[in-house]
């Protein structure tokens, strides 16, 4: 499925009751069904791209007037535990300041997220970790930054929600 594209009503109610029956809140499902904060921006002030030892890439778009995050995106190619977290981190910096964003840690979008399964907790880790190296990256004035392996500690294939979404 193409993770930019909202899923369709009748595909969502499923998706719900998929999400939910693997642990995840109903704030945690919404984020996932919206992606309000997935794709690209053109005009990003900077990009960066991780990939976890799991394989779930990341990819954050941040465009920065005067020191304050006015738009931010993620792609993601993962499952949902990444989606639900990118999202949030999203809702966490969009209009704060680059050094607020710097503060933004995996309890911050823990608690956004109300719940998600254990073994997903590390998906979360990725989406901050991608939020730091842009923002490194940002303040160290690279262009675009390469692809580079996170510690994403992973889920084994055959543990990982994204199987249930085939
Ligand atoms: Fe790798 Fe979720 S980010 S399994």
């Amino acid at each position: 499925m193409d993770q930019n594209q909202t899923i369709g009503q009748n595909d969502a109610a499923s998706v719900r009751e998929m999400l939910s029956g693997a642990g995840y809140s109903d704030e945690a499902i919404e984020y996932y069904i919206e992606k309000r904060h997935a794709g690209a921006l053109v005009d990003a002030s900077h990009i960066s791209e991780m990939t976890g030892t799991c394989g779930d890439t990341m990819k954050i778009f941040l465009k920065v007037d005067q020191d304050i995050i006015t738009d931010a995106k993620y792609q993601v190619l993962g499952c949902p535990g990444a989606v639900t977290a990118a999202m949030a981190a999203v809702e966490l910096i969009k209009g704060k300041s680059l050094e607020h964003a710097r503060t933004i840690n995996d309890g911050h979008i823990f608690k956004m997220l109300k719940e998600i399964p254990a073994k997903k907790h590390h998906c979360i880790q990725l989406a901050v970790k991608i939020l730091n190296k842009a923002l490194d990256e940002y303040h160290s004035g690279k262009e675009v930054a390469g692809n580079v392996e996170g510690d994403c500690t992973g889920c084994a294939p055959e543990d990982c929600c994204k199987e249930d979404l085939r």
